[in-house]
Formats: structure tokens, sequence, C-alpha cells
């Protein structure tokens, strides 16, 4: 059974929710090596908050602070897809090292699809599903993504990070 989680969006709390949760983000780590894949957890959580376009979320399990990731909307290009607006990007996905490898990812990256699609909902944007790109030399983060429900729609060569997999969740 997949573990509960939570995503607290920091964009709709106030100031004194918001630096309580961040104080918490500015303790997750990240294992060895996994620095190429992602960025620092506080630094993303703080750009998101000043992009009117990304949507931050801190990812709660067990009543505390085990990742974040962000939606982005009008972006999906970066990600490979053919348009900018039809697709939430998802960015920044991270999960604490201590934690990983217990479903969390997966859990976090099917309540993401989630989240996207209440925000459709509520803000009529038009996109119908989420995507992102996964280094192709990061099978954990294929392996939750593939386990929540996300599609490998090919190779996508315009990252700077190297080869990613461009890959797809509809609502
Ligand atoms: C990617 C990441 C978010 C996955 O989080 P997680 O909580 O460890 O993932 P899960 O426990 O939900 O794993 C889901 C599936 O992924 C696969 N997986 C997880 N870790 C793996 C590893 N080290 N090697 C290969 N496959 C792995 C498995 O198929 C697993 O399913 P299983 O439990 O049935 O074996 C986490 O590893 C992480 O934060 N990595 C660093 C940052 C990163 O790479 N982010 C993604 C950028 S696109």
């Amino acid at each position: 059974m997949s573990p509960d989680v939570w995503l607290i969006p920091l964009r709709d709390l106030d100031a004194d929710a918001r630096a309580i949760h961040l104080g918490a983000v500015a303790e997750l780590e990240l294992a060895p090596g996994q620095q190429e894949f992602v960025g620092d957890p506080l630094r993303m959580m703080l750009a998101g908050l000043e992009d009117g376009s990304r949507r931050p979320y801190v990812v709660e399990a067990g009543g505390r602070a085990a990742g974040v990731l962000t939606l982005q909307s009008g972006a999906a290009r970066l990600a490979g897809w053919p348009d900018d607006d039809s697709a939430w990007l998802l960015r920044g996905f991270l999960i604490d090292r201590r934690r990983q490898g217990q479903g969390l990812g997966q859990a976090a990256a099917s309540a993401a699809v989630a989240a996207a699609a209440k925000l459709t909902a509520r803000l009529g944007g038009g996109q119908t599903g989420v995507v992102l790109s996964v280094n192709q030399s990061n099978p954990a983060g294929q392996g939750a993504y593939l386990k929540a429900g996300f599609v490998d729609k090919g190779l996508y060569l315009g990252s700077e990070t190297g080869p990613q997999r461009t890959m797809y969740a509809p609502f």
C-alpha cells in the first residue's frame, strides 16, 4: 500500500506558517551524487514563491517534511513537450535521502498529478496533464514516476544536464 503524503501549497500559507515549512525544507538532504539531478530544496522553494507561474509544495509524510516539488504553468517545453501550455511542468522534485525507497516519491508524484488537475479546474488554464523530464541516468526518478502512472514519451536532448526522458501523466 502506498504511504499517505500531503502536498502543502506554500503559496497559500500565511507568512508564519510558510516560514515554519521553509525551516523544515532547509533540513532536507540529498544522497551523494543526487545534486546533479535536482537543485537545493530551499532555493527552489524560494524561487518558486518569487515566480508567479510556479506553485511550490512541501511534501509532508508522517507529520513532517519529506521532500519538495513544484508545478509550473506555461513552461512544458522545458521538459521536451511540444508546447508550453497544454501540460503542467513538474520540476524540482526530491525526497529527503533518509526517507527514500519507502514509496514516498511515487505517492508524491501521484499527488502532484491530482493537485495539478485541481489547479486546472480552479484556474481554467486548459492543461490536460503533467509533464516532466528526468535524467536518463536517474533510475530512481524514472522508477518513481513510472510507478506513479507517468508514461515515457521519449528522449529529450534539449537539457543542459544531459539526455533526459520526457514523461507524461494525463489527468
Ligand atoms: C527520485 C526520488 C524522488 C524517488 O523517491 P523515493 O521516495 O525514493 O521513490 P519510491 O520509494 O517511491 O520508489 C518508487 C520506485 O522507484 C524505483 N526506485 C527507487 N529508488 C531506486 C533506485 N535507487 N534505483 C532504481 N530504482 C529505484 C523503484 O522502482 C521503486 O519502486 P519499488 O519500491 O517497488 O522498488 C528520490 O530518489 C530523490 O529525491 N532523488 C534525488 C532527486 C531526484 O533525482 N529527483 C528527480 C528529478 S527529475
